[in-house]
């Protein structure tokens, strides 16, 4: 919905007007020209060599798919896709398993035993070292309430928020092959979904700081619930980490919101939920710390459905894309976040304490201790981590910061005033898992190049409708350490078409064209996966009309070689991405098939754009999680 939606694309969201960036600024004229070659990268690096060890140096092993603008999936003629779990399918809880409704009119209890809507992030655990049998715990980021009711948004109630609520948060569901097929195990001592309202703990610095208090938990330490869980992680000692992106969206502020709402883009009936009239926890205007605890890194165990789900307020409250974790040289965590949004940053944490072995039990407080720094991008490809610690940078009470759990709960302010570089919407971020090197998708960014909005090395173009990628290096030496103070970075690819760019060259796709990069996934053998999320309010017009639907790509990072592996059906996004450990089985999500460009879904034609997955019959499209294998059983992408 173009006037405040809960998806990923630019909309009236919080403001930021500092003007910290300008240093970084440099007139166009000065604008460094990069392609993602050896000798290109031998230049920035000085003495180093970027590629050798990144990716596979091989040509990618399948054939690539055309761009399409059909309602279907399709995917290389040497693989299958399996569609796995749609919104409305029984999680295979114990407690039961409602069918899906056709028309929309399940319950909100029977809704809170079903998949989620509009999955996002994703992670796959394995269980019994078993690669084709394990868990996945899938993000719902937010509800199209047309198609989630029978009736649509024609009549409100209260049952109806119940029902969006129970729609929200993220599922566990128990999967398993057989014979070639994909399916969700029934009966499961695994499944589960977690809410809108679940039951929550926060930890960490600023957990029962009085910002974090309301009325029905004076503790300030027991929130319910998780919201707009868009990207996700997973941590080396098995967890899974979900994030909170678009949370302002379902708060009604007061009339006049503070200079600190307005950061976070809260505002007067927020984006069309309408929780706050039959919820009151979501009227902000009455209960204006509730806010303050949404917008955090939540960790679930998936191998312990009795865990509390915990807000980690080290980690800093954003608009959180994503969590990817690796570790240090020394054992430390570290963890790597976007903050989606016009002119947001990017964020690392490094944990104080090593992991150790034990999982999820002897690791439950990592998160809790560490370091925050926030990226300055500066010129020549050297970029700089900047810590959001109280009394250093600036962010001190004078300034407004009256404790490290200021620093953390107002964590886009303190890094307003530490200096980090504006970014065009920093979305996903991926790790290589041999050579720690870190790519990041920066999906778009319109507003770039506008009045004191100025281009600088790291955003280079003006008006950038279709986003570009970054990749970086820890330290100043080619395997540094995830934990160093400093890294050096470089363009991986200036997205769109090359030729309707008149800046030029810099970061030309070498293969297959995309736009609004998104997703993002480096496996285990080093391939770099790409999808993307062109708003469906711009998609197939303008300049993306060549573009199609939404896809997924596969790049070898040593090469640069991108081919299209897949494209999505009318409407959708294509997000989450997760591989099983022996990388013969790849998971994605097809997020909101049939959305149309300005509205919630019409519950009259709940078809009119897409009748994905389920045909014609199938009563309205479903988002749905996807398996996706190779006909011979071979390795993905190889
Ligand atoms: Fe939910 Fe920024 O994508
Ligand atoms: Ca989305
Ligand atoms: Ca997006
Ligand atoms: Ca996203």
């Amino acid at each position: 919905m173009s006037k405040g939606f809960g998806k990923c694309f630019e909309l009236q969201d919080g403001v930021n007007d500092t003007p910290n960036p300008s240093i970084h600024e440099v007139d166009s004229g000065r604008r460094h020209v990069f392609k993602c070659t050896t000798a290109a990268v031998a230049l920035l690096m000085g003495s180093h060599t970027w590629g050798a060890s990144a990716g596979t140096g091989k040509p990618l092993g399948f054939t690539g798919v055309p761009v399409s603008v059909a309602d279907t999936l399709t995917v290389p003629v040497e693989y299958e896709a399996q569609v796995l779990y749609r919104w409305g399918d029984p999680i295979g809880s114990a407690q039961g398993s409602p069918a899906f409704e056709l028309d929309g009119s399940n319950t909100w209890q029977e809704q809170s035993l079903q998949a989620g809507m509009h999955h996002d992030g994703m992670e796959f655990f394995p269980l019994d070292q078993d690669p084709r049998h394990g868990l996945l715990a899938i993000n719902h980021e937010y509800t199209d309430d047309g198609l989630l009711h029978a009736d649509g948004m024609k009549t409100w109630n209260a049952d109806k928020v119940r029902k969006s609520q129970a729609a929200h948060g993220v599922s566990v569901v128990e999967v398993v092959e057989r014979a070639g097929v994909w399916q969700v195990m029934p009966h499961s001592m695994y499944a589960r979904r977690i809410t809108a309202s679940t039951p929550m703990r926060l930890s960490g610095p600023a957990a029962g700081h009085d910002m974090l208090k309301t009325a029905a938990d004076p503790s300030g330490t027991r929130p319910l619930g998780t919201l707009n869980n868009c990207a996700a992680g997973q941590t080396p000692w098995g967890t899974y980490l979900t994030c909170e992106e678009n949370w302002n969206g379902y708060f009604s502020s007061r009339q006049h919101p503070g200079a600190d709402e307005l950061r976070y883009g809260l505002g007067p009936n927020g984006w069309g939920y309408r929780w706050h009239e039959h919820d009151e926890r979501f009227d902000a205007a009455k209960h204006p710390n509730e806010p303050n605890r949404f917008g955090w890194v939540v960790e679930i165990d998936p191998m312990d459905p009795t865990q509390t789900p915990v807000k980690r307020t080290a980690l800093g409250r954003f608009k959180h894309e994503g969590a990817t974790t690796t570790l240090s040289k020394d054992g430390r965590a570290v963890v790597y976040m976007g903050d989606d949004e016009r002119f947001e940053y990017i964020y690392k944490f490094v944990s104080r304490d090593r992991m150790v072995p034990g999982g999820y039990p002897a690791n439950r407080q990592v998160l809790d201790h560490g370091t925050l720094y926030v990226a300055r991008f500066d010129a020549q490809g050297h970029g700089r981590w900047l810590p959001l610690v109280h009394g250093q940078n600036g962010l001190t009470a004078e300034r407004g910061f009256a404790s490290q759990a200021e620093v953390l709960i107002r964590c886009r302010q303190a890094a307003d005033v530490a200096g980090a570089t504006k970014m065009d919407r920093p979305e996903w971020i991926a790790v290589h898992p041999q050579t720690g090197e870190v790519f990041v998708t920066l999906t778009n960014n319109s507003q770039r190049g506008q009045p004191g909005r100025g281009v600088d090395d790291a955003n280079p173009r003006g008006d950038n409708i279709m986003g570009h990628i970054i990749r970086w290096r820890e330290g100043t030496t080619q395997h540094g350490d995830a934990g160093a103070g400093e890294f050096r970075w470089m363009h991986f690819a200036l997205a769109g078409d090359p030729k309707a760019d008149k800046a030029g060259s810099r970061g030309t796709i070498l293969g297959d064209m995309y736009g609004c990069p998104d997703g993002l996934k480096v496996d285990a053998g080093g391939l770099l996966w790409i999808q993307t999320d062109v708003s469906t309010s711009a998609l197939n017009q303008g300049a993306y009309t060549s573009l199609g639907n939404n896809m997924m790509l596969c790049a070898d990072p040593s090469t640069g070689e991108t081919k299209r592996f897949l494209t999505g059906p009318s409407g959708c996004e294509i997000t989450g991405i997760t591989f099983t450990p022996d990388r013969r089985a790849v998971f994605i999500n097809i997020q909101h098939p049939g959305e149309t460009a300005s509205e919630r879904s019409d519950p009259d034609r709940p078809q009119a754009v897409s009748r994905w997955p389920d045909g014609p019959t199938g009563g309205r499209p479903r988002s749905a999680t996807v398996a996706i294998r190779r006909k011979d059983g071979g390795i993905v992408g190889t």
